[in-house]
């Protein structure tokens, strides 16, 4: 990310949340009326003047990945909710909506929005600009995974490390070192059980086709082209062990064949999943 600015991909992923809003099919795969709401004034024009670049492959595709991580991440928090889980922390945060939206679960349980400090900043504005009111058990903490720790940062905004807290971290592994990346899994696997952590992350090169590999090539310049490139990817077993090693006792694979089972199958405006990024989870 460029030094003073929030990130791209962050507003990136808000829009496509709002484009699923505007064009998609019902049912929703993420219900999340709040994205148009932070983007502000201008969404509808936009999204009619890109309506060919949205209905490309590539963007079909990245919006189907950002709403299935988001509901995906969702349902497990409500589902560590009831197993007694009574923090939610939501890492590299972005435009992420789900602490503001009133029907969501988040709203039970303390909440801590963490971010590097210049896309939080940017964030606090749009919120402001919105009107959206911020309640009391939901606290912003600005940290850059790189340089700060997640730790001190939590603790100082009222993070009880005695109690167990669920973690959603979309969109964020893949721009870290790996030993950043580490020093997250092995922080949560510390807390107390049933703490849990959602992430996605990027397939290594040896877990993909030729294909794949060019598609993923065109993808990874991309993203540097936005100076926000990916330092790591993984495989998926590679990654489970990792977690394991680390101290957590269970990890689930959602793969995208599960995915495509549990929101795709039967739906009729093309949205799909590809190969790019995929879902893990991780139980203390
Ligand atoms: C692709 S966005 C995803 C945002 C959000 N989770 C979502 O799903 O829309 C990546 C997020 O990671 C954050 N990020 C990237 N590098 C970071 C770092 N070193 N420390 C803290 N946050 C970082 C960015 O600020 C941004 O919010």
């Amino acid at each position: 990310m460029e030094t003073g600015k929030h990130s791209y991909m962050a507003e990136a992923s808000a829009y496509l949340r709002a484009v699923h809003m505007s064009l998609d099919g019902q049912p929703k795969i993420l219900d999340d009326p709040l994205a148009a709401t932070l983007l502000g004034p201008g969404l509808d024009k936009k999204i009619d003047d890109d309506g060919e670049r949205l209905a490309s492959a590539p963007l079909v595709k990245a919006r189907s990945l950002i709403v299935m991580r988001s509901r995906f991440a969702e349902e497990e928090l409500a589902a560590a909710i009831e197993r007694g889980v009574t923090q939610y922390v939501v890492l590299g945060a972005g435009l992420d909506t789900s602490p503001y939206r009133s029907n969501h679960p988040a709203r039970q349980v303390q909440t801590f929005e963490v971010d590097h400090p210049d896309t939080q900043r940017w964030k606090l504005e749009r919120l402001e600009a919105a009107g959206v009111r911020l309640r009391d058990n939901l606290h912003h903490v600005p940290v850059d995974f790189e340089t700060d720790s997640l730790a001190e940062q939590l603790a100082a905004s009222g993070f009880d490390h005695n109690a167990p807290a669920f973690f959603s971290w979309l969109g964020v592994s893949y721009y870290l070192n790996r030993d950043s990346v580490l020093d997250v899994f092995k922080f949560v696997a510390g807390l107390p059980a049933p703490s849990q952590i959602v992430f996605d992350f990027v397939m290594g090169d040896a877990e993909l086709n030729d294909t794949e590999r060019k598609a993923m090539k065109t993808i990874t310049e991309f993203v540097e082209r936005y100076g926000e490139p990916w330092l790591c990817r993984f495989g998926p077993t590679e990654l489970q062990q990792m977690l394991l090693d680390v101290g957590f006792s269970k990890t689930f694979y959602f793969s995208h064949a599960l995915a495509t089972q549990r929101y795709f199958d039967g739906r009729e405006d093309g949205l799909h999943l590809d190969f790019t990024t995929q879902m893990m989870s991780a139980i203390v």
